[in-house]
């Protein structure tokens, strides 16, 4: 059985379809026709809901309550175990809109409406941030980068964003529903493995280990931002899912003077957090990738998982020879980034074997450490091209280049005849150019809907050029 709460109400669900999707959830079993079905493919956050989630709830810290905005249509409803989901149906209270409601009345926030209920939700998670004002202010753009509106136009719903939350409050009533909140879910955590014959949560990685080696043939639930797309856009049925999230093993976040060492189903919200300290270089990156809404739920473990040739961690983490500690039953193995991928979309990992976490050594201050990303669009976008850079320096010489991207190959690679002529030089223009030589020689990008092959190869080449002019004012990882 899972429990969760759809706003007060206690919800217990023993026999659903493992890829039941929280949007057909709403929509069809409860009849909240409020969320919107636009793209069905997380692009378009028509369907944004919110789940608030309890943080740090063990002996030595206070349980803090999260508010995250997600996608209901490629979110399973099974993951909601333990949580809070809440709709647009649930904002108004004592039949008083929400003052971010409110804000987008008096700010003409709408046209069509049809858009509208996604943007409101975002905004509601934003608002619910235990941050003060300015920071929030600061992120209106980020919170939105994840819903489309294509008749309103964005001034006005900004312009509601930052009213709202100019008038935030916070009261003693808010305050005591918090706290009652927070013992609801406490109550709802009550640790349960086998939810019913389709949908499987292991509570340890010895249970998670042992189910997926003697079965196989189910499939690894993370965030289901890849997975959900099978359900979606490819109309396939997933009868048998295993979820990762409530397996502690599998959500460290280590951070070590050299290294971090993070679960693989860490989202990639938390990476940002984490990494925006200990590599600010990977963070303009890391905001790019997908939106606030897919960033809640994606993880690490499913962006190497699904072995796509345009991930954007991959990049990072060949750049800084990560290591992989994969699972099967009991035996664990480490393998390098740099040899998980074998070729298109398949990985080294046997059957019953897992991802269970990753290991990264940080660049040294000195060294030139840059990450950029290439895409269409800014927001929400996949990447034409992405490339990671990594060269360890010895008295301004280059050591142990990498070179690494997405987008040009099969698989994410590293370039080893351009790394190797970056080696024992100075990174300066002449070196730039002869390694700029190489990887149009090496990388055979494709053409497709992103980009053309040549556009690619041009992109690989200035890309390069741009990180050498970015460092060459003695600019180092320290200031990136
Ligand atoms: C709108 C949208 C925007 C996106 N933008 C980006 C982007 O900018 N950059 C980018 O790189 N990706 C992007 N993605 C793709 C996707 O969000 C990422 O690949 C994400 O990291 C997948 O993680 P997940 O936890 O959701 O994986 P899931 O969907 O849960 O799983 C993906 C695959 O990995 C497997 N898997 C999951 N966990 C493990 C594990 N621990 N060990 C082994 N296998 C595992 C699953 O079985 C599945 O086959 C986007 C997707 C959407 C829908
Ligand atoms: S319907 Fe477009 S993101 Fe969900
Ligand atoms: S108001 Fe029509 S799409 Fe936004």
């Amino acid at each position: 059985m899972i429990r969760f709460l759809y706003n007060q109400e206690l919800v217990e669900l023993t026999n659903f379809a493992a890829d039941l999707t929280v949007l057909d959830w709403l929509r069809l079993h409860r009849n909240k026709t409020g969320t919107k079905e636009g793209c069905g493919s997380g692009d378009c956050g028509a369907c944004t809901v919110v789940t608030v989630s309890l943080v740090g709830n063990d002996k030595e810290t206070k349980p803090q309550l999260s508010y995250q905005s997600i996608n209901s249509c490629i979110s399973f409803v099974g993951a909601l175990h333990g949580k809070q989901l809440l709709s647009v149906e649930n904002l108004e209270k004592d039949n008083a809109l929400h003052p971010v409601q409110t804000a987008m009345i008096e700010e003409h926030g709408s046209q069509c409406g049809f858009c509208t209920p996604g943007f409101v939700m975002s905004l509601y998670a934003l608002y619910q941030q235990n941050e003060p004002e300015e920071q929030l202010l600061n992120r209106v753009d980020q919170a939105l980068g994840g819903n489309l509106c294509r008749c309103t136009g964005y001034r006005p719903i900004k312009a509601a964003a930052r009213v709202a939350l100019k008038h935030r409050q916070s009261t003693e009533a808010q305050r005591e529903d918090c706290e009652k909140l927070v013992r609801k879910l406490q109550s709802l955590a009550v640790e349960t493995t086998q939810t019913s014959d389709r949908f499987v949560q292991p509570q340890s990685i010895a249970e998670l280990a042992s189910y997926y080696k003697q079965h196989p043939d189910s499939r690894l639930l993370a965030g289901g931002t890849d997975l959900a797309l099978e359900v979606t856009q490819q109309m396939k049925t997933l009868p048998h899912m295993v979820h990762v999230g409530h397996v502690p093993e599998m959500r460290i976040k280590q951070v070590h003077a050299d290294h971090l060492i993070l679960g693989a189903a860490v989202t990639l919200s938390e990476c940002l957090e984490i990494m925006s300290e200990s590599i600010p270089a990977a963070r303009d990156m890391l905001l790019r990738f997908g939106s606030d809404q897919v960033r809640n739920c994606a993880t690490i473990g499913g962006n190497l998982g699904s072995a796509s040739p345009i991930g954007d961690l991959p990049p990072l983490l060949l750049a800084l020879d990560a290591t992989l500690t994969l699972q099967c039953g009991a035996t664990t193995r480490l393998v390098l980034v740099q040899d998980f991928y074998i070729s298109y979309r398949k990985t080294c990992m046997q059957p019953g074997e897992f991802i269970r976490s990753v290991k990264i050594p940080l660049p040294k201050p000195d060294s030139v450490f840059a990450v950029h990303k290439i895409s269409k669009r800014t927001e929400d976008d996949i990447s034409s091209v992405c490339l990671a850079i990594h060269l360890p320096q010895h008295v301004g010489l280059t050591t142990h280049a990498r070179l690494a991207f997405g987008g040009v190959a099969a698989t994410p690679v590293r370039a080893l005849n351009a790394e190797n002529s970056l080696n024992g030089r100075a990174f300066d223009e002449q070196a730039v150019r002869e390694a700029q030589e190489q990887l149009s020689d090496e990388l055979q990008p494709i053409s497709d809907a992103r980009a053309s092959a040549a556009y690619r190869s041009q992109i690989t080449q200035n890309l390069l050029r741009r990180v050498e002019m970015e460092f060459s004012d003695g600019n180092t990882n320290d200031d990136t």
